[in-house]
């Protein structure tokens, strides 16, 4: 049996259903507290969504360490082979609102917070290894490409490809985007990438460049068009629905987990800039080693207490886990506290799911909105020769990376080598049945609703990936729609 019922401050209300008027028909009154307090409360119970992956699904779970990486990390939540962290993971697709299909054609996001020690981690990944642009200040105009358009408020084939072929950069995730694993068969069955360098350092102030990658324990399993498709219709909470019921059945997710790692010179050595999200470091030259291993096993009591209102960021690190210069993760170490403090106020951090177990201590940051946890009591708020406030000393990289240089405006065009990672992507996927057939058809029944300049546009820009991928998109297009 529930509790007595009452209102929102706490007095039993006898008959909830009943509102107070004037007679039996008459209208109604002001002093019924009851009925403005449940209205009012309505009225107010949508949060701005997520201005990009709005659509998500979560789960608890653990991080375990299966292999000593001391020497290349720190931190004290991978100090002990076999230690386990509690962690809370949500996937979402990215450009969809919040009611979107779980099926759409579109990157997944991997975010997962581990409750360490030393504060919260948060690991805000994608399923794809790269991004479709390393300069940030394209972000807002990329995103609202893949949007709707400010007129229609329809999405727009012709924004949509005007945008990425305009910007070349995008091509290697494109193409992995239009694959197959651009539709995902559930949120258990991908991987996920940091897609951006980290550094991570370790005690004697060794440091190392870092990209990780959770490698998903059931294995890749895609949808081809159609079945995403028709997934779209039958069911738009597909994923939702596999990753609750699965959970619940006790059929517990998980994904062994790898690091590869550059020392400063290897980069300097790289035929590439580390610092370009565009880019993977081939397995071949920088191989993949495990260290641990998430497992997702309890699904969350209440979806909006804790999918809806995880705040994740790049910027929620541990000690000796630091980002790089890639000007992408720059931009984000904003962005993603910036949004949550519009989206769910300054005290974000204060929500259970976003809480650290990890004792914080910040007597200056005080009140503001919504703020529930004490707020310190009479604690000082200010630092001062009377205030000391003790600090934990733990290495800093000091002499890590040196900057030197003017200040300047920098656009960091796309040449012809943007191509060489895509045309490498294009021939991996030989090696897996019908996956260069399905990535021009994929391309091709897309890109048919944009304008004919634009899809010969879509033409010339896979052509730098492979000749034969352009020609069997154009083949394609013109037998669907033929031109006079
Ligand atoms: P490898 O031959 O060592 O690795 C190929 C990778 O391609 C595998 O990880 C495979 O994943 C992945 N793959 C297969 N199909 C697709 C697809 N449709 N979309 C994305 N990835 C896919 O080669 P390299 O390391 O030299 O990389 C070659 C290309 O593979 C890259 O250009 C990149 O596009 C892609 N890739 C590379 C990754 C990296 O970190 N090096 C990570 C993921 C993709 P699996 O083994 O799970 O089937
Ligand atoms: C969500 C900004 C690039 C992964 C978000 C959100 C913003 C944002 C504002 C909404 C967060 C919220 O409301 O809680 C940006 C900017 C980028 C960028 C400005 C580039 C300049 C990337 C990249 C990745 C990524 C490169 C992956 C490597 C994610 C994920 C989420 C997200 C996984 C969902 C987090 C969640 O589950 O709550 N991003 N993003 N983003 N972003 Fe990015």
């Amino acid at each position: 049996m529930s509790p007595p019922f009452t209102n929102s401050n706490g007095c039993p209300i006898p008959d909830p259903l009943a509102s107070q008027r004037i007679g039996k028909h008459g209208p109604l009154l002001l002093q019924d507290f009851n009925l403005i307090d449940s209205l009012a409360h309505f009225d107010r119970e949508r949060i701005p969504e997520r201005v990009v992956h709005a659509k998500g699904s979560g789960a608890f779970g653990y991080f375990e360490v299966t292999d000593d990486i001391t020497d290349i990390c720190s931190s004290k939540f991978l100090d002990t082979i076999g230690k386990k962290t509690k962690t809370f993971t949500r996937f979402s697709t990215v450009g969809g609102e919040s009611g979107s299909a779980d099926a759409a054609r579109d990157p997944r996001g991997f975010s997962t917070k581990l409750y360490t020690e030393e504060g919260n981690l948060d690991l805000v990944y994608n399923n794809t290894p790269v991004f479709f642009l390393r300069d940030p200040t394209k972000f807002p105009h990329f995103i609202h490409t893949q949007k709707r358009s400010p007129e229609t408020h329809l999405k727009d084939p012709n924004m949509f490809w005007d945008y990425l072929t305009s910007n070349e950069e995008s091509a290697h995730q494109v193409t992995i985007l239009f694959s197959d694993r651009g539709t995902p068969a559930s949120y258990r069955e991908m991987n996920g990438y940091s897609g951006h360098t980290y550094k991570w350092s370790n005690k004697n102030g060794d440091w190392h460049y870092v990209q990780v990658h959770f490698i998903s324990d059931q294995g890749i399993k895609t949808l081809t068009n159609e079945e995403a498709g028709e997934l779209s219709g039958s069911n738009p909470d597909h994923a939702q629905e596999d990753l609750f019921k699965q959970i619940a059945k006790g059929n517990h997710p998980s994904w062994t987990a790898y690091i590869q790692t550059m020392t400063a010179e290897q980069a300097k050595a790289a035929p590439f800039s580390v610092f370009d999200l565009t880019k993977v470091w081939p397995h071949k030259d920088y191989p993949l080693r495990r260290f641990g291993k998430l497992v997702l096993n309890e699904n969350p009591k209440n979806y909006f207490a804790d999918v809806e209102q995880a705040a994740f960021s790049p910027s929620h690190t541990v000690p000796y886990m630091e980002p790089s210069a890639d000007p992408v993760l720059q931009s984000r170490l904003f962005s993603y506290p910036d949004t949550h403090r519009h989206r769910l106020g300054v005290n974000y951090q204060q929500i259970p799911v976003n809480c650290p177990v990890a004792g914080v201590f910040n007597p200056h940051m005080r009140d503001g909105l919504m703020n529930v946890n004490g707020n310190l009591g009479s604690t000082p708020n200010y630092f001062s020769a009377t205030n000391q406030f003790k600090t934990e000393e733990f290495k800093l990289q000091e002499e890590q990376e040196v900057w030197e240089g003017a200040a300047c405006p920098f656009h960091w065009k796309a040449t012809d080598a943007e191509f060489t990672q895509a045309q490498a992507l294009y021939k991996t996927l030989a090696r897996y049945p019908n996956q260069q057939k399905n990535l021009a058809h994929n391309v091709a029944v897309h890109a048919l609703a944009a304008d004919h300049a634009i899809q010969d546009r879509v033409i010339a820009y896979f052509a730098k990936v492979s000749q034969e991928l352009a020609d069997n998109i154009k083949k394609e297009m013109y037998e669907l729609s033929p031109r006079k």
